[in-house]
């Protein structure tokens, strides 16, 4: 979704800034914009399209200190009008903005009261009225005094063409990032655009503003309480963001999932005792104990990664658990139970339904971990333990290598409280192996590639399709469905394979595919069923598998390695990725940036 950069230093801003918007093109966005101060003036450069347009308008301007947007439209199309930054009227004050402010209707019908023109439909044109309305010492209390009146989600940016030699930032519920330089200061919403000038960063917390200047910057909160912040050093290294000659980062992504997974396990999988060791739990025995029931929650594919945790859960441990979708925990009034262990599921960390959730639960005395990939997010720090996912930057919007480590965490620590309970040392065994294997057989599942290809190839016209899967195969094929809908733009849609004949069947012809999820379980011979039931009616059938199958029994087969039965719908995930990712490739689709998508959903 939308992204912020700022730059103050000594060197020319408008390439550190465009750079920087490259580097965030991954979160999707539909325009963007930058100003920058110019012989006392702010030049705010906009345009709806891409970077590369944005880059093409922009003039040479040696300029040190400036601020840039992209945007993902809430409040009003997509156009260069409601493109950021945006200015007040005097034009002294620009503002980049990230989120949702919700009473703009409101501060907007009052500045217009007041005689306030508006020359876009956003809800950010506000904050910068705001701002140059209040008569302050600093811009630091004028962006203070003007939040006081704001509800709703912000990381922001304000630049002052009177004080060019600073930016004022401040965070609620919307991520921002300071980077430190040398004798110049970056800022982001996210680390991919800094990593390339500095390693050591500063993440704000909610309703914190700090004051940046090109020698360093000191924060306060919003009711100007001074704080201190110690900088963290990000691991990752600007190269995470590089395509590394592949052609896309999907594709990238799901090639690195042998190395991601083998990371995740890293340090974590006890032979001796055949159990896992996961530390960021803060759980000890008895707490592991205590635990009556496991909710897992999540956004999306991370919802169906949750499913395939409680389902993993369930199995190993024998304690009640499911999966819900984080977006609608508030809103339903749930019931928290103290005696359950909660789990908030997210690749960035930052989705903003399961923040909430978190803070939902948080609020009633739940007991909440983050299983979260990315370190220092607002939903690793709202929970403050949990399992990091490891799997690296994910950059591609389709999730593939994070989802596959959260899996692999869920059963870690299904696993672990297994091991408290009465899963047996033998079997603790039998599934530390499990693990441990999984790195090779993803590997050989992605050697199949050609093949998949072929067969995405052959279906790629279709404009519907199935997927089906029983009990464990079920979020297996919900997410294969999710995969291939998102990049694709084929309608799919998942059913529990016995729900077929219930309704849907209907639909199948030989127009309509059906991809069958049947791993080498004890309901091999119900899903035979449900194949022929599909066969009988015309509907070609690709089937994803580790059983033995008759042959001639579908059109297409595509095997995965046999291993733990608990651990197959990790396997079975990954075909799906790969025939998704080259049916979208066949139909010519922008595989890393699917249209209405954004890689980190901070709105509602
Ligand atoms: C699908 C996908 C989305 C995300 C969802 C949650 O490929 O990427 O469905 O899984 O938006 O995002 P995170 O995990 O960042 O909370």
């Amino acid at each position: 979704m939308c992204g912020i950069v700022g730059y103050l230093g000594v060197r020319p801003a408008t390439p550190v800034l465009v750079e920087g918007l490259h580097r965030l093109e991954y979160r999707g966005y539909d325009s963007a914009g930058v100003a920058v101060v110019r012989d006392g003036d702010i030049v705010v450069t906009k345009t709806a399209g891409r970077v590369r347009d944005l880059r093409d308008k922009l003039a040479d301007n040696p300029a040190t200190v400036g601020i840039a947007h992209t945007r993902w439209a809430t409040h009003g199309e997509p156009s260069d009008r409601n493109a950021h930054p945006h200015l007040d009227a005097t034009g002294r004050v620009a503002v980049v903005h990230n989120g949702i402010i919700e009473n703009a209707e409101q501060l907007r019908a009052q500045l217009t009261a007041d005689g306030v023109v508006f020359v876009s439909e956003t809800d950010t044109e506000v904050l910068a009225h705001l701002v140059a309305r209040e008569d302050a010492a600093t811009l630091e209390d004028a962006v203070r005094a003007a939040l006081r009146g704001v509800e709703g989600t912000y990381g922001l940016v304000v630049l002052d063409r009177s004080r060019p030699g600073e930016l004022v930032v401040a965070r609620n519920g919307s991520p921002i990032v300071l980077g430190i330089g040398d004798g110049e200061m970056f800022i982001a919403s996210d680390v991919a655009a800094l990593v390339h000038h500095t390693q050591q960063v500063v993440f704000l917390d909610d309703g914190e503003l700090a004051t940046v200047t090109a020698e360093g910057f000191r924060t306060s909160t919003v009711e100007a309480r001074r704080t201190s912040k110690t900088p963290t050093t990000v691991e990752h290294a600007a190269d995470d963001y590089e395509l590394g000659g592949h052609t896309d980062f999907m594709r990238k992504e799901m090639a690195e999932q042998p190395e991601a997974i083998a990371r995740a396990l890293r340090g974590r999988l006890d032979e001796r005792f055949a159990t896992a060791h996961l530390g960021g739990l803060g759980l000890d025995p008895m707490a592991l104990r205590a635990v009556k029931r496991v909710k897992f929650l999540g956004c999306g594919s991370a919802y169906y990664a949750g499913q395939m945790g409680a389902a993993l859960v369930e199995e190993l441990a024998r304690i009640p658990a499911d999966a819900e979708p984080a977006s609608e925990f508030r809103y339903r009034n749930p019931v928290v139970d103290p005696d359950a262990l909660y789990v908030a599921v997210s690749q960035s960390g930052e989705t903003i339904d399961t923040l909430a959730a978190v803070q939902e639960l948080r609020r009633k005395g739940g007991r909440v971990i983050g299983a979260v990939n990315v370190v220092g997010s607002a939903i690793a720090r709202e929970c403050g333990s949990g399992v990091f996912l490891h799997a690296g930057p994910e950059v591609s919007v389709a999730s593939t290598k994070a989802l596959t480590n959260m899996t692999v965490s869920f059963a870690m620590l299904a696993l672990l409280l297994g091991r408290v309970r009465d899963l047996s040392a033998a079997a603790g065994a039998r599934i530390v192996t499990g693990l441990r294997a999984l790195p090779g057989q993803v590997e050989r599942v992605l050697a199949d590639d050609a093949e998949i290809a072929r067969i995405a190839k052959r279906y790629a016209h279709a404009r519907h399709m199935f997927f089906l899967g029983r009990v464990s195969g079920w979020p297996v094929a919900r997410e294969g469905a999710q995969k291939l809908k998102e990049i694709s733009y084929i309608h799919a849609e998942a059913y529990q394979a016995a729900e077929l004949k219930h309704g849907p069947l209907a639909l199948v012809d030989a127009d309509m595919p059906s991809v069958v999820i049947v791993p080498a379980d004890d309901l091999v011979a119900k899903n035979i069923g449900t194949i022929e039931q599909v066969k009988a009616r015309g509907g070609p059938v690709i089937v994803i598998t580790n059983a033995d199958l008759p042959d001639g029994l579908a059109d297409e087969v595509i095997r995965v390695p046999r291993g733990e039965p608990e651990l197959d719908p990790i396997l079975l995930t990954i075909p799906l990725q790969l025939l998704a990712y080259h049916t979208a490739s066949a139909l010519g689709r922008d595989i890393d940036k699917p249209r209405n998508l954004a890689k980190s959903v901070t709105v509602e």
